[in-house]
């Protein structure tokens, strides 16, 4: 069986601003979901949430139907910023950090690290000063990062946002080999064409809701709502 994540009537404030407005949904492993939507629509709230950083003011979050509050999501789930912060030592020593944490033994330490680097393309670089690799590297440090987690949510806020198209496809490959049934992913992204290509599934964020829900296919040639057909013609604003 996949794994199921379920979110009923999610809400989230700050003062005034209802930033996720009861939003629900449910989607299973295997599955790479896609959040676009104008700035300020909601979709790093909603990542924040689902990662456990911040409390749901209202509505629940259940994985394989069992209710988590957020010590559990923070061990389940592993959101990438878009800005990543990389510490001033090595590569390897940016990755090996959290396993030291758990007191895995250096041997386990060193294979588990360089199969994550493996991962993301990047074994050549463990002794490079994590800081002097490029914005793409640093992205592709932070994938390798948070797979060391072995995360059965992966959250990714705008993954290639600032990296050139080649960059980008390396990264979206990164990401599309990392699904499994066990984990699924949900990257907030203002590429549509880069939703096009990897998401099994988009959902259209507005104003803290999910306006639609569809495969690309259906979400770019047959919007039913009007104000994601005006999203994808560039119509929409906050
Ligand atoms: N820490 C905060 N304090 C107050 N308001 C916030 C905070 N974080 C987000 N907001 C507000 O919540 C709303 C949703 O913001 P959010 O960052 O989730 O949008 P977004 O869809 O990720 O936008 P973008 O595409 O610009 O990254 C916005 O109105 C934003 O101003
Ligand atoms: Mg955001």
């Amino acid at each position: 069986m996949s794994l199921k994540l379920q979110l009923n009537n999610v809400s989230k404030r700050y003062g005034n601003t209802k930033a996720i407005d009861s939003i629900s949904f449910d989607a299973e492993g295997n599955n790479i979901i896609a959040l676009l939507g104008v700035n300020g629509s909601g979709k790093t709230t909603l990542l924040r949430t689902i990662a456990g950083l911040e409390r749901a003011d209202e509505g629940s979050l259940s994985i394989n139907n069992e209710e988590l509050g957020l010590p559990e999501l923070r061990k389940i789930a592993t959101l990438v910023f878009q800005r990543t912060v990389m510490f001033s030592r090595s590569v390897y020593d940016n990755l090996a950090f959290g396993l030291r944490i758990r007191g895995l033994e250096k041997e386990k330490i060193a294979g588990e690290v360089s199969k994550a680097l493996e991962a993301v393309g990047l074994r050549d670089l463990d002794r490079r000063k994590a800081k002097k690799t490029s914005g793409g590297e640093q992205q592709r440090i932070a994938l390798a990062r948070a797979f060391l987690l072995n995360p059965k949510i992966l959250l990714l806020d705008e993954p290639t946002a600032n990296l050139d198209v080649s960059s980008a496809k390396i990264v979206e490959e990164i990401i599309k080999n990392r699904r499994t049934k066990d984990c699924v992913i949900i990257l907030a992204t203002h590429n549509l064409h880069q939703a096009k290509r990897l998401a099994d599934e988009i959902f259209h964020i507005h104003e803290g809701r999910i306006l639609e829900r569809a495969t690309p296919a259906e979400f770019f040639t047959n919007p039913r709502n009007e104000n994601t057909k005006r999203f994808i013609n560039g119509e929409l604003q906050f």
